[in-house]
C-alpha cells in the first residue's frame, strides 16, 4: 500500500488521494496485482535470485510489459534486486539519493520489498512517496525527484524502458527539505 507524506505532515494512503497529490507532476500510480503462483513468491521470498530465476520473474509478468508495448512503445524490462548484501550498495543507491531529473520516464513495478520516491511538485512543495508490492508507477521525464531505500533496504522491481540511453541521473541541485522517512524510523 502506497503511503504519501506531504511537507505539511499530512499521511495518505488512498490511492485515489494519492493520484491526486501527484497528478501536477503526471504520474501514474497504478496497483498491478504479482502472480500468486507459489513458484514466484519463493522466487521474490529470496534474497538474490540468479540470471534465470530473474527472467523466470519477468516472464511470469511479461503480460503487462506487452501491454506497454502495445501502448507506450517500451522495448526492454529487466529486474532489478536490491538487498542489503550487495557490494558497495550505498554506493549504486547514492547516485539516486539526491534530486535529479531523467530524459526518459522513469517506470517501475514493484514486485518485493519497498522503496521511497521524493518528488518536488510545481509548486516547489515536496513530498515522500513510498511504493510497495503491487504498485506501478511511472515518473515522467523531467521531473525533479529523487530515490532511497527504507531500512530494510531490499526491493525487487521491473524496470521497463523505451531505451536506456535517456536513463541516467541529471542533478538539478535542489535541496531535499522533506524530513526523510527512512531517517524517522530509524
Ligand atoms: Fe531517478
Amino acid at each position: 500500500m502506497a503511503i504519501l507524506r506531504t511537507e505539511d505532515g499530512r499521511t495518505l494512503t488512498d490511492l485515489s488521494e494519492i493520484g491526486q497529490e501527484l497528478a501536477s507532476l503526471g504520474i501514474k500510480l497504478n496497483k498491478w496485482p504479482v502472480t500468486e503462483n507459489p513458484l514466484i513468491q519463493d522466487l521474490l521470498a529470496q534474497d538474490s535470485l540468479s540470471d534465470g530465476e530473474k527472467e523466470t520473474v519477468l516472464q511470469a509478468l511479461d503480460h503487462y510489459f506487452v501491454e506497454l508495448q502495445h501502448t507506450a512503445g517500451y522495448q526492454m524490462r529487466d529486474l532489478i534486486v536490491i538487498h542489503p548484501e550487495i557490494p558497495n550498495l550505498a554506493g549504486m543507491l547514492s547516485k539516486f539519493e539526491q534530486v535529479h531529473t531523467h530524459a526518459d520516464d522513469e517506470v517501475r513495478y514493484i514486485i518485493a520489498g519497498e522503496g521511497i520516491f521524493g518528488f518536488v511538485r510545481p509548486d516547489g512543495s515536496q513530498v515522500e512517496l513510498t511504493v510497495q508490492p503491487q504498485e506501478y508507477i511511472n515518473v515522467p521525464a523531467g521531473t525533479e525527484h529523487w530515490f532511497y531505500l527504507t531500512s530494510a533496504q531490499r526491493v525487487k522491481a521491473v524496470r521497463y524502458f523505451t531505451n536506456t540511453e535517456g536513463w541516467t541521473p541529471e542533478y538539478t541541485g535542489t535541496a531535499i527539505r522533506i524530513h526523510r522517512a527512512a531517517i524517522a524510523v530509524g
